[in-house]
């Protein structure tokens, strides 16, 4: 499986990153340093020093630039050595790949394709943690697993109704009957109403209600998920189709997530959970959070056994079912992008 590179994929969460401390990651297998200087100005370099591949990312940063302390090399943010101690002439080709990188709904996001490619329109609308509209918790989560098992997971719910039972407290439907799923330019849309319900774990009703959710799923692992409580009836008074969210009685949260391969068979998992102002505070945020705590471990602990199986098989093929054609959608469409840019860098070699 491949991914796609011209992508804006996450780093981090942007108020970890403090100002003049370096951060080592890895994305696609690439070792990257981002730095945000003491101006504030973001900066993401390859983390191997062009002189003797020491990593940059225990350099120290001086005014816009980073300092290698090895041998003290000094690159500036555009990656180009613009001083060697000791040495007056610096050779043309003394720098190291720049990676676009930007802050944007309190993420980190590195561009990881061609540089003139770099469009910050293609940046998912996450909701930030600042965002007037929710009180939102977050955190992350590693992974030894690769990113394309969580995308696979998080793109078909049918698995809500047995591995997420107890935590979400998903009843039978999920498995039982199709969610709508949309094909978008860079994605998925997914929308679900379960009718005549009591509710989950996050969202509990004394009386029987119709529950909506939705998510768009986008490129490169970037899933953006809402919905609400709704009077009994409202799913057939909108033919299943979705309604206005406004009008929820109770319910209303959004999660963004982002999946982020950082190496071959590892992924970080980045996520945040919180209510609508109007329909919950902290104390609501801080349940939602030890919910998903509990899922997320759930999910973690079949994709990473799942990884092993698929090491252990020589040949691993899947056998999709019709739950699968959300992933099967989203997978095409990788595959497509990612032939795309191998056929232009193959023309352009
Ligand atoms: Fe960086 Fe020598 S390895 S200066």
């Amino acid at each position: 499986m491949s991914y796609v590179r011209n992508a804006w994929y996450v780093a981090g969460w942007s108020h970890e990153l403090a100002k003049e401390i370096p951060l080592a990651l890895s994305i696609l297998g690439e070792r990257i340093v981002v730095w945000r200087s003491a101006s504030g100005t973001l900066n993401a370099l390859e983390d191997r020093c062009i002189h003797r591949l020491a990593p940059l990312s225990l350099g120290r940063c001086e005014g816009e630039g980073l300092r290698c302390m090895y041998h003290g090399l000094l690159f500036n943010r555009e990656g180009r050595v613009v001083e060697i101690p000791g040495q007056e002439s610096i050779p043309p080709k003394a720098h190291v790949r720049r990676y676009p990188v930007v802050d944007r709904h309190s993420w980190t996001w590195i561009w990881m394709g061609d540089e003139d490619k770099a469009d910050e329109n293609l940046i998912p609308s996450a909701v930030g943690l600042d965002h007037p509209d929710y009180i939102l918790g977050h955190g992350h989560l590693d992974y030894a697993a690769e990113a394309r098992l969580i995308n696979d997971n998080l793109l078909d719910f049918s698995h809500l109704t047995f591995v997420h039972a107890n935590s979400f407290g998903a009843g039978p439907q999920f498995a039982e009957t199709q969610a709508r799923i949309t094909p978008l330019d860079r994605g998925i849309r997914y929308e679900r109403w379960i009718e005549n319900t009591l509710g989950s774990s996050s969202r509990k009703s004394d009386v029987p209600m119709d529950s909506f959710m939705t998510y768009d799923f986008l490129i490169p692992g970037i899933l953006l998920m809402t919905g609400g409580v709704f009077p009994l009836g409202t799913a057939s008074a909108f033919e299943h189709g979705p309604p206005d969210l406004s009008k929820a009685v109770s319910g209303v949260t959004f999660t963004s997530q982002a999946v982020t391969p950082m190496r071959d068979k590892n992924a970080r998992y980045f996520f945040s959970w919180g209510p609508r102002y109007d329909q919950g505070d902290a104390d609501v945020r801080d349940r939602l959070m030890g919910i998903a705590a509990q899922a997320f471990a759930e999910d973690k602990e079949m994709i990473e056994a799942q990884q092993r199986v698929i090491d252990d098989t020589a040949d691993a093929q899947i056998m999709p079912t019709t739950h699968d054609r959300g992933v099967t959608l989203f997978n095409r469409l990788v595959d497509k992008l990612a032939r795309q840019e191998e056929g232009i860098s193959k023309q352009a070699a």
